[in-house]
């Protein structure tokens, strides 16, 4: 079994649930997603940002997910998360993944419908499928940091001008998540109304949100109980991505939680076991603690088990 595109996996999941794209880095975090994905007989999205590639190779992360397809049988999508540019897409469709991400979320209207459309031509031309980005989200990643006054909620109207113009295969829309550790200063919620609106007005077409880690209170406990300073409260509330997986919204992406819980278990780990400095003994928790953590995601907060 190759890697595949999403295409299948969103017709299939499309108002029912979504499918969770989880953020990859190493061989454990692999490991761990693709061992939970397998039990819970669940479609999956393995995605790789700009930090990851620098961090593992684009390579070493290339022949790692490909060991994961060859190991599980799993047919999984491989993916570039938050792709800056044209050239850093034009790399990865070249380097042998089936889905691109196209951020032109930081320029205007014309110019980001200009960058996708030109990512759309050239991934369409080899087989591999384009998300694009509508709106701002705030909150911090590597490559990104939007501070809230300059977050924006995405445009029904917009919307569908932009995914006629652009022929992108999916969309991320900002409705009220965000990156990182620290989403909701005051209620969480989101604008499900705005969801509503830009779903009905693109029936069918699946839609994707970011910033959607739930930063559960007891991972993030566990890491400052054992001398971690995590700033990390308010995540999005499960309930709110399992309803927004039955309202068009087809892929959601988690990575904050996953940080979260490999470095809680290693903290523990290693607070335990103060003479251990083997790292398979403390990265063999942390690839449990990922697994774990990652059969919850499907199992009980995106729905999505056994949509294969
Ligand atoms: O939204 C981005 C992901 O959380 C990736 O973060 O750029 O630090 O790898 P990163
Ligand atoms: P979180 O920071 O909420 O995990 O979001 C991850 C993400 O959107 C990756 O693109
Ligand atoms: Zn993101």
């Amino acid at each position: 079994m190759p890697l595949v595109t999403s295409t299948e996996m969103f017709k299939k999941v499309y108002g029912k649930c979504a499918v969770g794209a989880f953020n990859v880095n190493n061989m454990e975090i692999i490991q761990g997603i693709v061992d939970a994905a397998k039990e819970e007989n669940a479609p999956l999205i393995l995605q790789v940002s700009a930090g990851a590639r620098k961090y593992a190779k684009h390579i070493y992360l290339m022949k790692l997910v490909e060991a994961a397809v060859e190991d599980t049988g799993l047919p999984i999508c491989l993916h570039l998360d938050h792709g800056e540019d044209f050239e850093i897409c034009k790399s990865c469709v070249d380097g042998g993944f089936t889905s691109v991400m196209i951020d032109g979320s930081k320029f205007p209207f014309a110019e980001n419908i200009a960058v996708t459309k030109k990512v759309v031509e050239y991934a369409h031309a080899k087989g591999v499928v384009v998300e694009a980005e509508l709106g701002r989200l705030a909150g911090v990643e590597d490559a990104v940091n939007v501070s809230a006054k300059d977050s924006s909620y995405t445009d029904p109207e917009q919307a569908v001008e932009f995914v006629h113009k652009t022929g992108c295969d999916s969309l991320a829309i900002a409705i009220g998540t965000s990156h990182g550790a620290f989403k909701f200063r005051g209620e969480a919620k989101l604008d499900f109304a705005r969801l509503k609106t830009i779903a009905a007005l693109l029936p069918g077409f699946p839609l994707v949100l970011h910033g959607a880690s739930t930063v559960l209170p007891e991972f993030v406990a566990k890491c400052n109980q054992y001398g971690g300073e995590i700033k990390g409260a308010q995540g999005v509330p499960e309930e709110m991505l399992r309803m927004a997986g039955t309202m068009g919204v087809c892929k959601i992406n988690i990575d904050t939680d996953l940080r979260l819980a490999m470095t809680a278990s290693i903290r523990e780990y290693l607070a335990a076991n103060p003479a251990d400095f083997d790292p398979r003994k403390y990265l063999k928790p942390a690839r449990e603690a990922i697994k774990n953590m990652v059969k919850h995601k499907i199992r009980d907060v995106l729905n999505c088990s056994n949509q294969l």
